[in-house]
């Protein structure tokens, strides 16, 4: 239907102009997870200053799904203090999950209820979650 072609421009826009694609030198956090089931994998590299994200990008390979999804995550915690960024992981598994959030006023979150849309099988999901795990792993470590 219309609203799945619509999801479905969302992702493969992401995909073919991923957002935040690259690596921060300088000493950021640097994180490196992949999806057992398929190999795909992904490098996050931040930048926390005074507790805010202040710079967040990703490099891998990947489907469409997970590195869509990566340039979704990155452009959605770009500037968000570092709890922030860490609810937002748990707000998006939810979504995953299925749980009818209503985010459509957040604009960073706007794109990813394409995600939510299009992603409802098991494998699917494993796909979209690869970077926000990255993210919320990373966050945790910097935390301690
Ligand atoms: Fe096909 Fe991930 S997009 S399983
Ligand atoms: Fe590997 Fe989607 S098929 S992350």
């Amino acid at each position: 239907n219309n609203l799945d072609t619509l999801y479905r421009q969302v992702i493969m826009d992401h995909y073919k102009n991923p957002r935040n694609r690259g690596v921060i030198e300088d000493d950021s956090l640097t994180i490196n997870m992949n999806n057992p089931t398929c190999g795909d994998r992904i490098q996050l590299t931040m930048k926390v200053e005074n507790d805010i994200v202040t710079d967040a990008k990703f490099e891998g390979e990947g489907c469409s799904i997970s590195m869509s999804s990566a340039s979704m995550m990155t452009d959605a915690i770009k500037g968000r203090q570092v709890e922030e960024a860490l609810k937002l992981a748990t707000t998006f598994s939810d979504m995953m999950q299925g749980k009818d959030l209503d985010v459509e006023d957040d604009e960073d979150l706007g794109d990813i209820e394409a995600l939510q849309g299009v992603c409802k099988f098991p494998a699917r999901i494993k796909c979209a979650t690869l970077a926000w795990k990255a993210m919320e792993k990373a966050l945790h470590e910097e935390e301690k």
